[in-house]
């Protein structure tokens, strides 16, 4: 069958695409830091010229920040299954802090492990060896067939990692040319390392960033102390405030819009039989910290959230310094589910914020990304064929999953483009993606490759 000699090739390629993937991992593109925009572009280029080797019509798109990669293979007449795209990105994210990388971040190896061998590298997971077991996949189904399966649309990003601004004007402006039947992302994990997932709830994101000013300049602490406001004090107060005693954000209507799960998906998340002791135990936690009277799995997968992502402001260097500051920053970021609207939710925060403000204090806001959540329809044939075909080559049945984090154009692909997205990755828990020491198992990567075989044999069959 030439399923099985398509996985016979990936199998004996394993080394030559390991090689590729390294390749790409040496390729430094942090889309978030300008210093990088060099770097985010190579990477495209090299995208562009490794599709183009599978024979791919494939291009650099410019936007206004890094540029989209696009290619096509086959044509309406192609194959009998549907018009696949594949969406994934090829930027990563900042590597700070480097001491604690145990080697360059940009410097990839493989490495034998108590756990089995890994590729280490920043972005070895997120996105770079998860969007090559796509191409892979593709590539030994080539020098097998000796062309593509169907007709494919090829779509990488390079500013996921950086809230991608110009992913909904690209969209929007080359609908004809990405418009497919469904969208393939490979940017999720595992439910657990034997068991597949296909992602059918992502979590949105709403960022921002305030500042609030007080004195005019730092001052003495003793000279002005229990007379000037401290806006670090006023800063902190507002955030204590955004959650109650029982984990519920304080925000007016911030619920609004956040469903109730229903008893198919509860039964469903019920059945996957999660371990919330391990999965706190191997951070070093031990108790959920969520809202009162929701499961672990519903506080990451369906609950909305209200983080802290970073405080600071006054003397934060080494010794001790009696100031009394001026300013004080902090960043935070909501997970948004349901239909909960981002940009009302903004409002609302800075509404919060400025209610509560002091006389003398003023305070500045500074957006970072705003993308509602997205529900993806499995109504679709396409979608039980590919559980099957994960299935097959996992040693337990695919499952449907949550997922907490966030992929804006998943949501996108549906509004804008009226397209279902096909959620399926191969990350792990313990990738340590976005943090030091990034790595991919070997076993995603290899069994990830597979994976994509045999969900493309099954969409073509
Ligand atoms: N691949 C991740 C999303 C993800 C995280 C999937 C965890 C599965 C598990 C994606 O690259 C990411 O990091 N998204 C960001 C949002 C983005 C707008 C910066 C996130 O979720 O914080
Ligand atoms: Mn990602
Ligand atoms: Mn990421």
């Amino acid at each position: 069958m030439s399923l099985d000699a398509v996985l016979a090739r990936i199998d004996a390629d394993l080394p030559n695409a390991t090689e590729r993937l390294m390749d790409l991992l040496r390729i430094r593109s942090i889309s978030t830091d300008p210093a990088y925009k060099a770097e985010c572009d190579k990477a495209a280029d090299w995208l562009v010229a490794d599709l183009r080797s599978l024979g791919v019509d494939a291009s650099k798109r410019p936007t206004p920040g890094h540029p989209m990669v696009v290619g096509h293979a086959g044509d309406a007449e192609d194959g009998t299954g549907p018009h696949l795209l594949f969406y994934g990105h090829y930027d990563v994210q900042p590597v700070d802090p480097l001491d604690l990388w145990d080697r360059d971040p940009f410097d990839p190896e493989v490495q034998d492990t108590p756990q089995g061998k890994v590729i280490r590298a920043r972005g070895a997971s997120d996105d770079k060896g998860q969007l090559m077991t796509f191409i892979e996949a593709c590539r030994a189904w080539k020098e097998v067939h000796g062309s593509l399966p169907g007709r494919l649309t090829f779509f990488f990003e390079g500013e996921e990692e950086s809230g991608s601004p110009s992913l909904v004007p690209f969209m929007k402006e080359n609908t004809a040319e990405l418009k497919s039947d469904i969208a393939l992302i490979c940017d999720t994990g595992l439910f657990d390392p034997d068991t597949p997932a296909i992602t059918t709830m992502l979590r949105g994101l709403l960022g921002e960033e305030l500042t609030i000013t007080a004195a005019n300049k730092d001052l003495h602490s003793g000279m002005y102390g229990g007379l000037a406001m401290n806006p670090i004090r006023v800063l902190s107060k507002i955030i204590a405030g955004l959650h109650d005693e029982t984990g519920r954000i304080t925000l007016p209507g911030f619920y609004d819009g956040v469903p109730e799960l229903s008893n198919s998906i509860r039964a469903q998340w019920e059945s996957l039989g999660f371990d919330d002791q391990q999965f706190l135990g191997d951070v070093g936690l031990s108790v959920p910290a969520g809202e009162q009277g929701r499961t672990p799995l519903e506080m990451i997968w369906s609950r909305p959230t209200c983080e802290v992502n970073g405080i600071w402001g006054g003397y934060e260097g080494d010794g001790f310094k009696t100031v009394l500051p001026g300013q004080a920053h902090a960043k935070i970021s909501f997970r948004l589910v349901g239909t909960q609207d981002p940009l009302k939710l903004r409002e609302t925060f800075r509404d919060y914020v400025r209610a509560q403000l002091p006389a003398d204090c003023s305070v500045e806001f500074k957006g970072h990304g705003a993308s509602p959540a997205g529900v993806m329809q499995t109504e679709s044939p396409a979608f039980e064929a590919a559980r099957q075909a994960l299935t097959d080559e996992w040693p337990k049945p695919a499952a449907y999953t949550g997922c907490g984090g966030s992929i804006p154009i998943a949501g996108y692909f549906k509004t804008v483009l009226d397209m279902d997205a096909m959620l399926i990755g191969f990350g792990k828990d313990d990738d340590q993606i976005h943090s030091p020491n990034e790595k991919y198992d070997m076993r995603s990567f290899h069994k990830g490759i597979r994976s994509w075989a045999r969900v493309l044999a099954a969409l073509n069959s």
